[in-house]
């Protein structure tokens, strides 16, 4: 038999989506579906759906949803193009050419070019770091104790202290030098011509979760400043968006249950060589909502170990209100004064900082121990941490443990319990007057629902119950609901069912023309059916009533005092009556 599956559909079957989202997302089985937190907003409990009969995730509070390839698109933030030949790659899937339109294609050719030089570049650092004869490079890193394997597994190199030493070997392979340039490797000089971004340096590449290179970190041999130079923001790199070292930390961070966030290059591979596997690496900016995001689809706790320096003291106060958002349970080590994890671990080896990550305060602890460390006695500076603390504070779930935090402050600022209390609840009451909306407008939403049942229902049995499609598609039942999102699902359902002779859901969701119907949609395709294969046909009947009594009274309506058209009116009663006898 001829393969007559396209790529796409081949892919689709190979690839189970469950096990693909599952690789980033942690996923629990929830009735039919799964359920886990969302990677693509903040949330503290599940909504994000991800169905294997229907092959498709949903999000029930971002609204983001789709197919694998919409996962892989949204996740790993590649086109459409890219998405097809990962999961190609992944799956033996031979494909030629992605199709796609001219600029999507266009933007995929590109992104592709500059892995590729990306790739090239690197294997050029690793091999000028191989070679032997005085490399000062070799002695740097032996002075800092990193060992072949880890090395080898995170493919360090050397840029040679050289103008053009990139420049012309990506020259000898035929690179474009405008390619490059995109890349971040060379620089256009003034007069023509390019010269080496990375010069003198020990090169650690940057990869993404597919282990494929994005950008790069230079760090000098000396003392020279800056200390690392990094790729600028390309095409492929952008700062604060990805984990140091997730790729390659992924699978322990999982096991382990908690990722342990540290701020360098040389600290991540530091506690890696000494065994420390459930680590990644911010690159020195602050911790963002995209790292935040990508690290809690592993693991539900993080603890993050900060320089002893004021600006590592500060990141660690800056980082509490976005765990709080993204519901991350998150714990703070500080470092003895002057280390860093790199030169603890290498001095101490890596129990005793294992000891300090199992004492490692829970962050709020941390935060509101430096505030008040931080803000002085006076009764000004407690009246300023206090006011700082309280929203956060409010925030809080857990009643327990807001009462508890509230018992500590009061004994540490020396303002008494019940005072802070009343406090809490102003600002909480403050909090949740946006939650009681939020509450009301969902229960509105709810009765809402209630009033539309015959919508919801019909759409259920739908798409739940492609025989009922086959009862239903000559009457225009869909002309009797009274949300129209709802309705026009309808309406093409039968549309394509009519064109085809058949009915594919999935066609169906290509052929919406816009999201606010395609939601709508997959809302209705992950939920539960609402009717068993037993109830199908007397609501297929109870519909096709309602529909033959509205065209009745409609025509009743229509013929107004004249007897001959309420005449033929009776006919077709008389007629359907038959029909049903
Ligand atoms: P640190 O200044 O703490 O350096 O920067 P480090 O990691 O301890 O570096 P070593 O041990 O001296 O080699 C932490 C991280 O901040 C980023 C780097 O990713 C670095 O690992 N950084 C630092 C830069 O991007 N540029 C810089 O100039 C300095
Ligand atoms: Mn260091």
């Amino acid at each position: 038999m001829p393969n007559t599956l396209s790529p796409k559909e081949e892919i689709k079957r190979a690839a189970d989506i469950v096990q693909v989202i599952g690789q980033y997302v942690q996923l629990k089985k929830a009735g039919k579906n799964f359920m886990g937190l969302c990677p693509f907003h903040a949330e503290k409990s599940p909504s994000f759906t991800v169905s294997p009969d229907r092959q498709m995730f949903h999000c029930f509070g971002c609204k983001k949803g789709g197919d694998v390839f919409d996962f892989w698109m949204a996740y790993h933030g590649v086109p459409f193009p890219e998405a097809l030949k990962d999961l190609a790659d992944r799956y033996n899937i031979p494909i030629k050419e992605a199709f796609s339109s001219g600029e999507e294609k266009e933007r995929g050719r590109i992104r592709e070019t500059l892995f590729k030089i990306n790739e090239i570049a690197a294997q050029y650092f690793q091999e000028a770091l191989g070679q032997s004869g005085g490399n000062p490079a070799v002695d740097y890193l032996k002075k800092r104790a990193l060992s072949q394997e880890i090395i080898s597994e995170f493919r360090l190199g050397y840029a040679p202290d050289a103008w053009d030493g990139l420049t012309n070997f990506l020259k000898s392979r035929r690179i474009d030098s405008q390619m490059a340039a995109q890349a971040g490797l060379i620089i256009p000089k003034k007069g023509g011509g390019y010269y080496d971004r990375f010069r003198g340096r020990v090169m650690f590449p940057i990869f993404n979760l597919k282990g494929q290179v994005i950008g790069f970190g230079g760090r000098v041999l000396n003392d020279a400043l800056p200390k690392y130079l990094n790729t600028p923001e390309t095409l492929l790199f952008h700062k604060g968006e990805f984990p140091y070292g997730l790729h390659a930390s992924y699978k322990a961070i999982r096991e382990r249950g908690v990722t342990v966030i540290v701020e360098g290059y040389m600290d991540l591979l530091a506690l890696r060589k000494h065994g420390l596997q459930e680590v990644v690496a911010t690159l020195g900016t602050a911790l963002t909502h995209d790292h935040i995001r990508k690290i809690k689809g592993y693991a539900g706790e993080a603890i993050v170990v900060f320089d002893s320096d004021e600006a590592g003291r500060v990141a660690a106060l800056r980082s509490l209100p976005l765990f709080l958002n993204e519901g991350l349970s998150a714990r703070a080590v500080v470092l003895p004064h002057g280390h860093d994890p790199d030169s603890f671990v290498n001095k101490n080896g890596l129990p005793p900082f294992l000891a300090l990550l199992e004492k490692g305060a829970p962050l709020f602890d941390f935060f509101l121990d430096q505030k008040l460390t931080g803000g002085g006695n006076s009764i000004e500076g407690k009246v300023t941490v206090l006011k700082e603390i309280l929203p956060i504070l409010a925030q809080l779930q857990n009643r327990a443990q807001r009462s508890l935090y509230a018992g500590r402050l009061s004994e540490r600022i020396g303002i008494k319990e019940d005072v802070i209390l009343s406090e809490l609840k102003a600002a909480a009451a403050g909090l949740s007057e946006g939650g009681l909306q939020k509450n009301l407008r969902e229960r509105g939403a709810a009765f809402e629902a209630k009033q539309r049942i015959g919508d919801v229902q019909l759409l259920n049995l739908l798409v739940h119950h492609p025989m009922a499609v086959t009862g239903l598609v000559e009457t225009d039942c869909w002309k009797l609901l009274s949300d129209a999102t709802t309705s026009r699902i309808i309406e093409k359902m039968f549309e394509n069912y009519r064109k085809e002779g058949r009915f594919s859901l999935e066609r169906l969701e290509e052929s919406l023309e816009n999201e606010e119907v395609r939601i709508r949609f997959r809302e209705a395709l992950v939920a539960e059916s609402i009717y068993s294969d037993q109830e199908v046909k007397q609501a297929v009947r109870e519909i096709e009533e309602k529909v033959c009594q509205t065209r009745l009274t409609n025509s009743i309506k229509a013929a107004g005092g004249d007897p001959k058209a309420l005449n033929r009116v009776l006919l077709e009663l008389k007629e359907r009556d038959a029909r049903s006898h």
